[in-house]
């Protein structure tokens, strides 16, 4: 037994509580994480007096080591909890600083992503299916690819009608198909599916050799058709009338032209005063005060005779439009080729 140890544990018992008070206190008036590191050096570092003491205690009598190993020990164990607990505190608080320093605002809107929206062309084909929906009408669609047959022998035309030229319609391979140069050819497709009555419209694409600044070679078209008992040119007038109105609102007239389709007879034109001038004269009316907007008709006998339905019985009216043309009316564009140039400008205007 080593009298200097027991010497030392004596005065160390005086002081070692005042010792861990001191520490707790210091512990506690910290403000900096830097601080609290070097702080634990101090009191539980390899240098420290605590850690001194503990590798005396071997040194000790067996009677005094175990009450003294206990303390140390429990002194240990308080400091480096209270160092743990000020640590954990200090992160808060300095990451609170960081926060306040940056300016930080959650209440900020958050950067807008670009959003998305219908092409133009998409829209007004909606806008009308819609609306002809509402009146009864069915949709039908049929296939791009075509045979002479659909496209125009069914539909009345005769062998040597220009609109076959290759000039209009684009073959392909040898001749026997053809890109469909109109939606007419559903009229078929729909007659051989069902009986009448029926009324249908069929949207979709179509094709045509031909490009200028009011024609694309391909573009969109709203083919329908009506065929019951005693239909007349009156529920015609009447159906399309609704229509324009719809569309354009009540201000605007609308005017039947005669004029010609191989599939229908009577045919006629629908004129509506112009949108822009308002029947004054313009640009775009090219100042007849009219614009020109779907061709139409009775279903030519023929047609339904092809069909095996009894042109006595059956009686149908049918009707065609360009759909760029409508939407180049609703918002002033000029040239079609606009339409299919992907300029995001250009399409975010709308
Ligand atoms: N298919 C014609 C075209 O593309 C448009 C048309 C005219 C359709 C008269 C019709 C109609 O259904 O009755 O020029």
């Amino acid at each position: 037994m080593d009298d200097d140890v027991a010497k030392t544990w004596a005065d160390a018992r005086n002081k070692i509580d005042r010792l861990r008070d001191g520490a707790l206190v210091k512990i506690e008036a910290l403000g900096k994480s830097d601080d609290l590191e070097k702080t634990r050096i101090e009191f539980l570092g390899k240098k420290s007096y605590i850690m001194g003491l503990i590798k005396l205690l071997g040194r000790l009598s067996a009677e005094e080591r175990p009450e003294a190993g206990a303390k140390l020990n429990a002194i240990r164990t308080e400091i480096e909890v209270a160092i743990e607990t000020k640590k954990k505190w200090l992160q808060h608080v300095e990451q609170d600083q960081i926060l306040q320093n940056e300016n930080f605002d959650i209440s900020l809107p958050s950067r807008l992503l670009g959003k998305g929206h219908f092409h133009p062309v998409a829209e007004v084909m909606d806008d009308l299916i819609e609306i002809f929906v509402e009146l009864g009408f069915m949709v039908e669609e049929g296939p791009e690819v075509e045979t002479d047959e659909f496209n125009f022998k069914m539909l009345n035309f005769p062998d040597d009608h220009p609109a076959r030229d290759m000039q209009d319609t684009f073959y392909i391979g040898n001749g026997t198909r053809l890109m469909r140069t109109h939606t007419s050819p559903v009229q078929i497709h729909a007659m051989k599916k069902y009986q009448p009555p029926m009324s249908v419209i069929a949207p979709g694409r179509v094709y045509r050799c031909d490009s200028d600044v009011t024609h694309s070679p391909v573009f969109h078209q709203l083919e329908g058709f009506y065929i019951d008992k005693n239909v007349n040119f009156g529920h015609l007038k009447g159906t399309l009338e609704l229509f324009v109105r719809h569309l354009y609102g009540d201000g605007v007239e609308v005017r039947f032209r005669p004029s010609f389709f191989p599939f229908t007879e009577p045919s006629a034109e629908i004129d509506i005063s112009c949108v822009l001038c308002h029947g004054g004269g313009c640009r775009v009316c090219k100042e007849t005060g009219w614009l020109e907007i779907l061709g139409a008709g009775m279903i030519d006998p023929n047609v339904l005779s092809v069909m095996d339905i009894n042109p006595e019985k059956w009686t149908g009216f049918a009707f065609g439009l360009g759909i760029e043309r409508i939407a180049m009316l609703k918002y002033g564009i000029d040239d079609i080729r606009l339409l299919y140039e992907n300029n995001i400008g250009f399409l975010q205007q709308f």
